[in-house]
């Protein structure tokens, strides 16, 4: 089984990181050329986005997950009618919340998720509070220098206790890539990744092989993902430069 795993850059690793732990056939695209898509515009994203999922078609994946939550904002709008079944990382953040009856939830993702009202609109009261974050994902993407990611992960958490949260979901991929600095900031919030639900929502109807691999197309740096990759301890992997 070939699973397609798709994002604007190397946040979507964090899905990857998951499934590795399943053995199974994983192609990867990272279009970090054309990070941050949560600056976008609606049609900007759907144009990019269609061309990471045609490409990963034509490599024969069953599935391809979106490991995005910026271009989950807009699947349902048009990647319903695909040959293969296309998935949100989104939906099973709601059903975790929900079935979990998890109340005061705060969350942290780019400008286009939050603006698409998304998790408002299925999250309802439950969803405290929203707070846009326009630059964490492209200088985590470019691989700034830990102290200024530390200010500006910092400032958000400064603001979003300053409601009623309990729970904070990381509302983008890249986020989780440096979760360490949230938990150095505050380790009193219950936090919620994306990327661990998605996978726990399919892992099911996933089939695994005795020789998996991880193929990785990127548009960006292959030394960011080099890096990346290391200190995620994944070794086994082919890098190629689209
Ligand atoms: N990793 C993406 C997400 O989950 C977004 C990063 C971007 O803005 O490109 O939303």
């Amino acid at each position: 089984m070939n699973i397609g795993v798709i994002d604007s850059g190397i946040g979507g690793l964090t899905v990857v990181k998951e499934l590795t732990k399943l053995n199974v056939n994983i192609i990867y695209y990272g279009d970090n050329l054309n990070v941050p898509y949560g600056n976008k515009t609606e049609e900007e994203i759907y144009y990019l986005s269609k061309k990471m999922i045609d490409y990963l078609i034509n490599k024969n994946v069953n599935l391809i997950i979106v490991a995005c939550n910026t271009i989950s904002s807009i699947i349902n709008k048009y990647f319903t009618n695909y040959k293969v079944p296309i998935i949100s990382i989104i939906d099973p953040v709601i059903n975790y919340i929900k079935t979990n009856n998890i109340n005061n939830t705060g969350l942290l993702a780019t400008k286009f998720t939050i603006n698409s009202n998304i998790y408002q609109k299925m999250l309802k009261e439950k969803l405290v509070y929203s707070e846009i974050s326009p630059n964490l994902a492209t200088i985590i993407d470019n691989n700034y220098n830990d102290k200024d990611i530390d200010n500006i992960i910092k400032k958000h958490l400064d603001n979003l206790t300053k409601h009623n949260i309990d729970y904070l979901i990381l509302g983008c991929t890249h986020y989780y890539l440096v979760f360490d600095k949230f938990l150095k900031n505050n380790n009193k919030l219950k936090y919620i990744n994306p990327s661990l639900e998605v996978v726990n929502y399919i892992k099911d109807k996933l089939i695994s092989t005795s020789n998996p691999s991880l193929k990785i197309y990127t548009t960006g740096s292959i030394n960011t993902y080099k890096s990346i990759l290391s200190k995620l301890d994944i070794n086994n992997y082919k890098l190629i430069k689209k």
